[in-house]
C-alpha cells in the first residue's frame, strides 16, 4: 500500500511538475450539462420558454400562513404544488435588514424534520443553512428598527415599506420585486424558473404514480452522480437544488461573482457555459473563460446612471449563474430592458440578500457592512514581495535578501514555498536547509524584512499533526461520518483539517503559539494558505468527493465553497494568539464573501504570457468591487519564463496590484529583477520604488476600504457612475479615491497607449505633469521604461519619495505632497496615518490629515488620537516638499503657518510645476501654506 501511495505521489509530481505548458485540463471539470442540478434546470428554464404563457408555475405563498412579526419581518408558506394534487411546504422569512437591504429565504419543511430514510442516517437531515453564518460580519444580519418597516397584506399580494424603498410579494406565482424612488429594481422569479427539489426518497421517485416527477428531473440519475470520476458519489438525499432567476430591471452592465479569469463586465451565457462558482485547483487555466477557479463570491451587481443594485447569493454550494440581457420586456412585472441571473445551487436553502442603492460604490459599502470590510493590512504586507517555488536554504534566502539591497530594490517580505518543510509536512523545517529559523529570520528583521511560509490544510499522513487530527476526529470524514477520509496532495497520502469545527480551529491554534518547537519564537513570520479548495489530486475534479462529512454532520456538498475561508480564518485566529499585539497577514488561495475580513488573495497559477498580464487587470478589478480589495496575481507569470520586455511591463502593473508579489513555479528559470540586466533591472527597480513611494496613496486607500468599502483597485465606473462608455472600461483603473489613473502597458512591442478620460477634468501625466484634457480617448507615449500614470486635477496626494529597504524603515520619513489643480484651481485629498502594525488604531491610536487647497491657501487638518503615543511621534515626521501642478502664479513669499508661528518657505518653478522646499511643517498637526 505504501508502495502504491509513493509511486501515485511520484505521478502526481510528475504530472504536475513536468506536464508542458498547454491550458487547462477543462475535461476535468463538469459542464453545466455534466451536472445533474444544473442540467436540470437549465432544461427547465428551457421548458418554460418553450411553453410561454402556457406555462403552470408551481410556487404559491399560502396566504393563510403569512405572519408579519413586528420588526419588519414576514414569515409563511410558500406551497409548490406537484402534478398529483399534493403539495410541498416550503417555510420562508423576508426580512428588511439594516441599510435597506432585502433578506428572502426559502426552506424545506419535510428536511426539517428527521426520519427521511436517506442512505446515510448519520447525516444531517436539514438543508444547509449556515453559509450566512460563516460569510455575514458577526454571523447575523441586523434587521431594521422597529417601526422602520410599514406591512400591507391584500388579497393577492404583500407589501413592506421602508423609506424610499417598496418590496411587493406577489402570491401566484410567487415573485418578490424591490422598488426605489418609484422604479422597480430587482424582481426575482420574474420568469418563474424558482425551482426547490423537494426531499422525495428514490422509491417516490420512482413510484410514478405517488409522486410527480417533473420531466426536468428525470433525465438525470439523481441519486447517483454520473460525471466520470465522481468516485461514486451516492447522492445521499436525491436531488436537492435551489435555484430562481432574479432580473435586474433597466440594467444591462452587469459585475461580480468572481472568480473567473474573464471580463470585468459579465456577458451573457446564452448557448454557453454558465459562470460556475465551484471553488477548485485549476491547473494552468485559460483566460476568458467562465470556469470555475479557486475561489467564489455569489455576489452580482448592476449598474445604471442614477442606481445601482446588487443580489448576494448566500449558499456554498456547487453553484452556477446564467446571465442573458433582454431587449424589451413583456410581462405585466416590467416593459424595461433587464438582463436576468438565473442561479443554480446543488444544495441548500435559499437565502439572498438584495441592494438597491443609487451609486456601486453605496452598494459596495453596504455589501461590506454586511459582511465585513477588508482588514487594514499589516503595512508591510503592501510592499513588494519576493516567492518562488523554491528559496532553497538559508544561504539562498540570504543572498536573494542582500541582492535586493545590492541593486537598491526596496522589498518587504521573502517567501518559502512546500520544499522548506520535512516531506512536506507543515510545522517542520527541513534542518539540513534551514538549520535554525529563528536565526535566518532574525536577520531578516535587522532591516524591517518579514518572511512568509506556506502551511496547507492537507497532512501528510502518519506524523504528530496528522495523527492528532486523526486521534481526535478533528478531519474531514468519509461519507461514512466516521473514519478521516485519506486523499492526495503534494505529501502523498494526506488527511484534511475540518476547520468547520471549532476544537480543530483550537488544535490548529495551539500549533503556532509562540515558543512551539514546530514554529519558533520569530514575530516577522506570516503565513501563505494555499491548495484550501481544498485542491485532491485523486479526487474528483481534483477537489474533496461531495459526500464526505464535517463538524455536525454537514455534507460537504454543501460547504465546499466555505471552507477555504475557514482555513484561513482558523489561520487567522492562530497568528493573532501567536503575536503580540501585531496584525497577521495571511494569503489565501481559496476564498468565500467574508474572506477580507482576515486575508489576502491571489489569482493562482497564471502563465508568463501577455494575455495572462492583460486578464489579470479585469480580475483584481472584479475582486475589488466585490468586497476582496487585497488581490493580486503573481507577478511574472507562475508558468513558464516571460521575456524581459513582459516581465518588466508585468512589474509596471503589479505595483498597482493592492497585494504585489512576484511569484514563478519551480520549473522557471530565476528572475529575481536583477536577472534580466539593464536597462530592465533599473525600470523595474524604479517601478518597485514608485510603489514604496505611493505607500502612503495605498494605505489610505486600505483605510477607505477598511471603513466604507472603496475598492483599493478601482474600476473607471466607480468615478463616473453615470457616464454610461465608462463602464465597459477594463484596463484602466483609478488607486482608491487619491485621483490617480493608471492604464498600464499590456501589449507586446507597444510604445504607447490610449487612455480614457472619463470626465471632462484636467488629468496631469504623474511624470512629466503635462495635462490631458477632454473626455474620451487620448494616445500617449509609453517606452518601456514609462508607465502611463495620471493625476486628476483636484486631488492632493501624500507620497515618501526616500529609497528604503523595507517599509519599516520608512516609518518616520518625511512626506512629499503633489497637489494637482482643478480645471478652477483647486484641490483636496487625504492621509491616513497609524503605526502600521498593531491593534492600536483601534484604541484610536491614529489619525487622518484632510488637505484642502482653495487656490490661495493650502490647509492641513489633522483628527483622530492627538494625545495618543504613536501619534505623537509623528512630531518628527515633517512635510519636504510640497508640489503643485498646473496653472498657479505663486506670490513671492510662500507663508507658512503651525502652531502659532510663521515662516516663508522658498520655491521653484518647473515645467508645470512650482515646488515649495521644505516648509517643515509637522505633519500631526494643522497649518497652512499661503502661495
Ligand atoms: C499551487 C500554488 O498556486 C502555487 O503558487 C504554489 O507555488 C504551488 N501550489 C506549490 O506550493
Amino acid at each position: 500500500m505504501r508502495v502504491i501511495s509513493c509511486l501515485f505521489s511520484l505521478w502526481i509530481s510528475i504530472v504536475f511538475i513536468c506536464t508542458p505548458v498547454e491550458g487547462v485540463k477543462s475535461y476535468l471539470f463538469k459542464t453545466c450539462e455534466q451536472s445533474g442540478f444544473c442540467s436540470r434546470n437549465r432544461h427547465l428554464a428551457g421548458e418554460i420558454a418553450k411553453a410561454g404563457g402556457e406555462y403552470q408555475p408551481r410556487y404559491s405563498v399560502n396566504i393563510e400562513s403569512i405572519l408579519a412579526h413586528d420588526n419588519g419581518t414576514v414569515s409563511g408558506l410558500i406551497e409548490k404544488s406537484l402534478n398529483d394534487g399534493s403539495v410541498v411546504g416550503l417555510p420562508f422569512t423576508i426580512s428588511v435588514l439594516e441599510d435597506s437591504n432585502l433578506r428572502l429565504t426559502i426552506d424545506e419543511a419535510r428536511r426539517l424534520v428527521g426520519g427521511l430514510g436517506v442512505s446515510n442516517g448519520k447525516l444531517k437531515t436539514r438543508r444547509y443553512n449556515e453559509a450566512a453564518d460563516w460569510a455575514l460580519q458577526d454571523g447575523k444580519p441586523r434587521i431594521a428598527e422597529k417601526g422602520a418597516v410599514e406591512v400591507k397584506t391584500s388579497s393577492d399580494s404583500l407589501q413592506l415599506k421602508y423609506g424610499e424603498y417598496e418590496t411587493s410579494v406577489q402570491y401566484y406565482p410567487f415573485k418578490v420585486a424591490v422598488k426605489y424612488k418609484g422604479e422597480t429594481q430587482l424582481i426575482l422569479n420574474h420568469d418563474n424558473l424558482l425551482n426547490i427539489e423537494h426531499f422525495r426518497t428514490k422509491e417516490e421517485q420512482t413510484a410514478e404514480d405517488s409522486i410527480h416527477v417533473s420531466p426536468e428531473e428525470s433525465t438525470f440519475d439523481s441519486f447517483q452522480d454520473s460525471f466520470k470520476d465522481s468516485k461514486k458519489d451516492k447522492l445521499p438525499f436525491g436531488p436537492e437544488s435551489v435555484s430562481v432567476d432574479v432580473s435586474f430591471v433597466g440594467y444591462d452592465h452587469v459585475y461580480g461573482i468572481p472568480e473567473h479569469a474573464d471580463s470585468l463586465e459579465l456577458k451573457d451565457t446564452v448557448g454557453a457555459e454558465p459562470y460556475r462558482l465551484y471553488n477548485v485547483d485549476i491547473f494552468e487555466y485559460e483566460i476568458n473563460s467562465r470556469l470555475p477557479m479557486y475561489g467564489a463570491i455569489p455576489f452580482m451587481f448592476g449598474v445604471k446612471p442614477g442606481f445601482a443594485s446588487g443580489v448576494f447569493w448566500m449558499n456554498s454550494a456547487d453553484t452556477y449563474v446564467d446571465i442573458e440581457r433582454v431587449k424589451h420586456g413583456e410581462s405585466t412585472l416590467t416593459t424595461e430592458k433587464r438582463t436576468t441571473s438565473h442561479w443554480m445551487s446543488e444544495s441548500g436553502v435559499l437565502d439572498v440578500v438584495f441592494f438597491v442603492k443609487e451609486s456601486p460604490q453605496e452598494l459596495s459599502t453596504s455589501y461590506g457592512s454586511l459582511t465585513g470590510f477588508v482588514q487594514l493590512p499589516n503595512l508591510f504586507s503592501l510592499g513588494y514581495h519576493q516567492c518562488r517555488w523554491n528559496y532553497n536554504d538559508e544561504s539562498d534566502v540570504l543572498q536573494v535578501h542582500n541582492n535586493m539591497d545590492k541593486y537598491g530594490i526596496p522589498y518587504d517580505t521573502i517567501w518559502l514555498d512546500i520544499e522548506y518543510t520535512e516531506e512536506k509536512k507543515y510545522f517542520t523545517w527541513k534542518k539540513e536547509l534551514f538549520p535554525d529559523p529563528d536565526r535566518m529570520l532574525s536577520v531578516l528583521d535587522e532591516t524591517g524584512r518579514y518572511m512568509v511560509v506556506i502551511i496547507d490544510p492537507h497532512l501528510k499522513v502518519n506524523y504528530e499533526v496528522s495523527d492528532y487530527v486523526v486521534k481526535h476526529s478533528l478531519g474531514v470524514r468519509d461519507s461514512d461520518c466516521k473514519k478521516t477520509y485519506h486523499g492526495h496532495c503534494w505529501p502523498g497520502e494526506s488527511v484534511w483539517i475540518d476547520t468547520l469545527d471549532p476544537e480543530a480551529s483550537q488544535y490548529w491554534s495551539e500549533l503556532y503559539v509562540n515558543g512551539s518547537r514546530l514554529m519558533g519564537n520569530s514575530q516577522n513570520l506570516h503565513i501563505w494558505n494555499d491548495m484550501n479548495e481544498p485542491s485532491v489530486f485523486n479526487g474528483p475534479e481534483t477537489s474533496a468527493p461531495k459526500d464526505l462529512v464535517h463538524f455536525q454532520n454537514w455534507e460537504h456538498r454543501s460547504v465546499h465553497n466555505l471552507y477555504g475561508m475557514t482555513f484561513h480564518e482558523a489561520t487567522y485566529d492562530a497568528l493573532k494568539t501567536r503575536f503580540y499585539n501585531q496584525r497577521p497577514f495571511i494569503l489565501t488561495r481559496s476564498f468565500f464573501s467574508g474572506s477580507q475580513r482576515t486575508a489576502a488573495m491571489w489569482t493562482g497559477d497564471n502563465m508568463a504570457k501577455w494575455e495572462y498580464l492583460r486578464g489579470s487587470i479585469p480580475m483584481v478589478l472584479t475582486l475589488n468591487v466585490v468586497g476582496m480589495p487585497f488581490a493580486g496575481a503573481d507577478v511574472g507569470g507562475f508558468f513558464g519564463d516571460p521575456s524581459k520586455e513582459l516581465l518588466v511591463r508585468w512589474y509596471q502593473t503589479g505595483i498597482w496590484y493592492p497585494f504585489f508579489r512576484a511569484h514563478a513555479h519551480i520549473d522557471s528559470r530565476r528572475r529575481e529583477p536583477w536577472i534580466a540586466g539593464e536597462p530592465y533591472t533599473s525600470i523595474m527597480r524604479d517601478a518597485v520604488r514608485l510603489r514604496y513611494a505611493l505607500l502612503p496613496v495605498f494605505y489610505t486607500a486600505f483605510q477607505e476600504s477598511h471603513t466604507v468599502g472603496t475598492p483599493v483597485m478601482r474600476p473607471v465606473f466607480y468615478e463616473t457612475p453615470n457616464n454610461v462608455a465608462s463602464y465597459g472600461i477594463e484596463d484602466e483603473f483609478f488607486v482608491g479615491n487619491s485621483g490617480l489613473l493608471v492604464k498600464p502597458v499590456v501589449d507586446e512591442g507597444a510604445t504607447s497607449v490610449d487612455v480614457y478620460l472619463p470626465d471632462d477634468e484636467l488629468y496631469y501625466d504623474f511624470q512629466t505633469f503635462i495635462a490631458l484634457h477632454g473626455q474620451g480617448f487620448h494616445t500617449v507615449e509609453a517606452p518601456l521604461e514609462k508607465i502611463p500614470v495620471f493625476i486628476k486635477g483636484g486631488h492632493v496626494v501624500a507620497m515618501k519619495q526616500r529609497y528604503r529597504r523595507s517599509s519599516k524603515l520608512m516609518k518616520y520619513d518625511p512626506y512629499t505632497l503633489v497637489i494637482a489643480l482643478s480645471s478652477k484651481g483647486s484641490a483636496s485629498g487625504k492621509l491616513y496615518i497609524d503605526d502600521g502594525e498593531t491593534f492600536d488604531n483601534e484604541l484610536g491610536d491614529f489619525v487622518n490629515v484632510a488637505f484642502t487647497f482653495d487656490g490661495r491657501k493650502l490647509s492641513s487638518s489633522v483628527t483622530g488620537g492627538l494625545d495618543q503615543p504613536f501619534v505623537q511621534s509623528l512630531a518628527r515626521v515633517t512635510v519636504e516638499r510640497i508640489i503643485f501642478i498646473g496653472d498657479l502664479k505663486p506670490s513671492k513669499e510662500i507663508k507658512v503657518s503651525q502652531g502659532g508661528e510663521q515662516w516663508v518657505a522658498q520655491y521653484e518653478s518647473s515645467e508645470g510645476a512650482i515646488t515649495i522646499k521644505n516648509p517643515q511643517v509637522k505633519i500631526n498637526s494643522d497649518w497652512t501654506v499661503s502661495v
